[in-house]
């Protein structure tokens, strides 16, 4: 029979690499509760207008990634891509904007996008999102961006550079792109092919294509920074201000402009080398008029999303293990039951225990003790039964300790 695999771009996460998700996920709710955020979790498919809508068509992800479909109901719907616009659906859905002015949201969920796979790059991927909803101060994109830092920080993960840019309000960009056409127009046969396209559809994001000619045809361009008007400019000199008192570092990269429509003033990315091309590891921005574009309403916003798959292989292995404290080694099928009072017992009073359900050879279970990395071996046969006492052994040594089963949590805690 032909085996049946995992679809293209997606995978399976076990062993060490589903520690690595827990850790990573575990030390994201710790810092972001600290913060006072509350989780949101939203539906992992919605109708297909939210994403067009709040996307935008003549971007990437809503012209050619998304996974969408009828339903048996001839419904048009979309796995999601991202994770703002539920967020934004639900804020405006349920009427959270009469019941709070200020709504701090986090979530960790898989997002779709039918993107070509490679390393880092999956067309099912994990999301580790934040959105502040009604507030407009600079204060809330410093903290946004702090917040982010800082659990790069807590991840242990190193060498990441800070990138930030301000993109202006609808008015502002419409001029800049206005000045930006007319410097790309005599330039545009030198640019690559996806930049020849991005100069029709969105010429903004011919900036911050890597290809090398393109760099070099655009080093003397217009950049956005000197096109904001006296009010964006206040707003992304306040916003540096604050990250320069919560200890941030960061670097002005004036072509960053995000591959999101929805974007208002402040964007910012979070880097590294080590990835290859797809070294962003978290972005995100202000986006002001995304609530009025998916419900009509005046919301200030403002959020990032961070590529869990991406922390997970940045994050060192040494940082995570699951070695049990015991192993339960039991001898004779008429011992299995006391072998699993033992085992439970401690449990009970939270040590981690492994033990098997069939019995195995002395060596066997040795062995097996050794694999799990166990720091230590509960030795049952049937004098262990009728004495009520049990062998106890550091993995590390040879000599068995004969305990009583009212000693052995004192022994081992
Ligand atoms: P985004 O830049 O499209 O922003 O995605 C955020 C992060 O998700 C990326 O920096 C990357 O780490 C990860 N990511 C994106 N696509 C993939 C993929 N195919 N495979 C693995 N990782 C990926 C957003 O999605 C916005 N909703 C962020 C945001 C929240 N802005 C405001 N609030």
């Amino acid at each position: 029979m032909k085996l049946i695999k995992a679809m293209r771009g997606t995978r399976d996460i076990y062993d060490v690499e589903s520690l690595k998700f827990n850790f990573i996920e575990d030390a994201a709710k710790e810092l972001l509760e600290n913060y006072g955020y509350g989780r949101i979790i939203t539906p992992t498919f919605e109708s297909t207008d939210l994403f067009k809508r709040g996307i935008g068509e003549g971007t990437d992800i809503v012209d050619k990634e998304m996974y969408t479909f009828s339903d048996r109901g001839d419904r048009s719907i979309t796995l999601r891509p991202e994770g703002t616009a539920p967020v934004v659906r639900s804020y405006l859905e349920n009427k959270t904007y009469a019941k709070e002015d200020l709504t701090k949201y986090y979530y960790i969920n898989n997002m779709f996008r039918y993107e070509r796979p490679q390393a880092g790059r999956y067309r099912e991927f994990y999301q580790i999102g934040v959105e502040i909803l009604g507030n407009g101060s600079p204060m809330a994109d410093a903290e946004v961006i702090s917040m982010g830092y800082r659990l790069m920080e807590k991840l242990g993960i190193e060498d990441l550079k800070v990138n930030i840019n301000s993109v202006g309000g609808n008015e502002t960009r419409a001029k800049y792109r206005e000045l930006l056409v007319n410097y790309l127009t005599p330039k545009k046969d030198g640019l690559c092919t996806d930049c020849q396209n991005r100069y029709e559809t969105n010429p903004l994001r011919v900036l911050d294509c890597k290809n090398k000619g393109c760099q070099e045809l655009t080093v003397d361009a217009p950049m956005l920074p000197d096109n904001l008007n006296a009010k964006e400019k206040n707003h992304y000199e306040t916003v540096k201000k604050y990250l320069d008192m919560f200890g941030v570092e960061y670097v002005e990269n004036p072509r960053l402009v995000r591959g999101l429509d929805y974007y208002s003033s402040t964007v910012f990315e979070v880097t590294t080398e080590k990835l290859g091309s797809q070294g962003t590891v978290l972005g995100g921005g202000r986006y002001d008029n995304l609530i009025k574009q998916i419900g009509d309403k005046e919301v200030s916003a403002v959020g990032f999303g961070s590529g869990v798959d991406r922390l997970m292989m940045l994050l060192a292995e040494d940082k995570v293990s699951n070695t049990p404290d015991v192993y339960v080694s039991w001898l004779g099928e008429e011992n299995i039951d006391y072998a699993f009072l033992v085992a439970n017992t401690l449990r009970d009073n939270g040590v981690k225990v492994y033990i098997e359900y069939a019995p195995k050879s002395a060596n066997a279970h040795r062995k097996k003790a050794f694999k799990l990395g166990a720091k230590r071996e509960i030795l049952i046969d049937s004098k262990s039964k009728a004495n009520k006492t049990l062998g106890l052994k550091e993995l590390s040594s040879r000599d068995v300790e004969v305990v009583n089963f009212d000693e052995l949590l004192g022994k081992i805690k």
